[in-house]
């Protein structure tokens, strides 16, 4: 698997730090009476969420959702399907939004007008990477890890054709992998 990595782009020990920084933020933020629920956009969202929520300092739920996206290419379709739903009512609660990447912005765009309609106190938006420069719809990323350059990458949850998700760090493969 490691083979296959051509370049990696952000380290184990630059996603450490990123993802204290962003836990002790996020419980700064937030007050202990505000419910909190974390949902976790399955399934790349879920190495970096379990990281993450071990760094903030409140009583949380999690819940999760699952949605379609890119299958095995790297380009999005730009259609936006739930596959699994939350398990649990979120009105009147704060929703933190957990994802692997905002690319496009389509499936956050899909994500927040979703969620908003189900009437929570708030919605924010985490995310470990942002490609700002592929955006297709304006979204409000709240917690940002790293902004990246237009490259598939693959690691720490991300996967290509469901692949290097177990990567402990953020790569780029090589050209002759992806075919
Ligand atoms: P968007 O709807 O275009 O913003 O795409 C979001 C989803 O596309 C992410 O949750 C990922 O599953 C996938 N995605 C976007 N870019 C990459 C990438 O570089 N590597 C792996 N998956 C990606
Ligand atoms: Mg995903």
């Amino acid at each position: 698997m490691e083979n296959d990595v051509k370049e990696i782009l952000i380290s184990q020990d630059e996603i450490i730090a990123k993802v204290k920084e962003l836990g002790q933020q996020i419980s700064k933020d937030y007050s202990e009476d505000q419910e909190l629920i974390v949902v976790g956009i399955l399934k790349g969202a879920i190495i970096f969420l379990s990281d993450l929520v071990r760094e903030i300092n409140l009583p949380i739920a999690l819940d999760f959702m699952a949605v379609s996206s890119y299958g095995s290419s790297t380009e999005s379709s730009g259609a936006v399907r739930i596959l699994k739903d939350l398990e649990r009512d979120v009105e009147n609660k704060h929703v933190l939004i957990v994802e692997d990447i905002v690319d496009t912005g389509l499936t956050l765009k899909y994500l927040l007008d979703n969620l908003h309609a189900r009437k929570p106190a708030s919605v924010k938006t985490c995310t470990l990477l942002d490609k700002p420069s592929r955006r297709l719809v304006d979204v409000t990323v709240n917690y940002n890890g790293f902004s990246i350059p237009d490259k598939f990458v693959v690691g720490y949850g991300l996967d290509y054709g469901e692949t290097y998700r177990n990567l402990p760090y953020i790569a780029v493969l090589k050209p002759e992998t992806y075919q």
